[in-house]
């Protein structure tokens, strides 16, 4: 507020505002940032660079009006979404990323008394699903971990890289690979 970052937000963040920033944040963050915004949404598996974690220390510790002024400005690498979603509803997201902050560091303390916890490899069994549906979610090794010295778009062949350089994706050509890529983590999407 006042030029400067403010853990508060213009309006209460009631279920229906928290409902609201859900939906939007479903429509235009989870392509980069997941359901979960862990950072590993469907465009990062396919090549762009990985968007925020939300749940690391950095962005744990980040006050409300942080995500408004990111949503608003663009960051990095990040486009600005202020044609797109408007101020209220980029307070909502806010509110709904604060809720998913909180839902994804959550302990057995913070359930109410009579309510049972269930972990999430015993649902996964029961609804049939692979162990490593309940397992971490690591960043997909497609994901661009550097950005191209060279200026060329991240798509375009690379150049000879080094040991250690990162490898940039080289499109939907197969042909010309010398190396197949990793396995893709089986762990669930989205
Ligand atoms: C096209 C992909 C893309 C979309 C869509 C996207 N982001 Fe991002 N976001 C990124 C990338 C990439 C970064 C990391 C930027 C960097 O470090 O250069 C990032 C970083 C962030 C950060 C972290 C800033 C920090 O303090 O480190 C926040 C917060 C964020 N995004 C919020 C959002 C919200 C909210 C939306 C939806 C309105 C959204 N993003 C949509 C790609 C995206």
């Amino acid at each position: 507020m006042n030029g400067k970052e403010a853990d508060m937000m213009p309006f209460p963040a009631t279920m229906t505002v928290l409902a609201r920033g859900q939906e939007r944040f479903n429509v235009y963050c989870t392509p980069c940032h997941s359901r979960v915004g862990n950072g590993a949404g469907m465009i990062v598996q396919r090549g762009y660079k990985p968007a925020g974690n939300f749940h690391d220390a950095k962005r744990l510790s980040e006050p409300l009006s942080h995500y408004f002024y990111v949503m608003t400005n663009g960051y990095g690498a990040m486009p600005d979404y202020k044609a797109q979603v408007t101020p209220e509803d980029r307070w909502a997201i806010a509110a709904y990323i604060r809720a998913l902050q909180l839902s994804q560091n959550a302990t057995v303390s913070d359930v109410p008394p009579g309510m049972q916890v269930e972990s999430l490899s015993s649902i996964a069994q029961k609804e049939g699903d692979p162990a490593s549906y309940a397992g971490p979610w690591p960043m997909p090794s497609t994901a661009v971990t550097a950005r191209p010295q060279t200026g060329i778009a991240a798509g375009a062949p690379a150049q000879a890289p080094g040991p250690n350089a990162a490898t940039v994706p080289t499109g939907k050509s197969t042909t010309g690979a010398t190396k197949t890529p990793p396995a893709r983590p089986s762990g669930a999407q989205q």
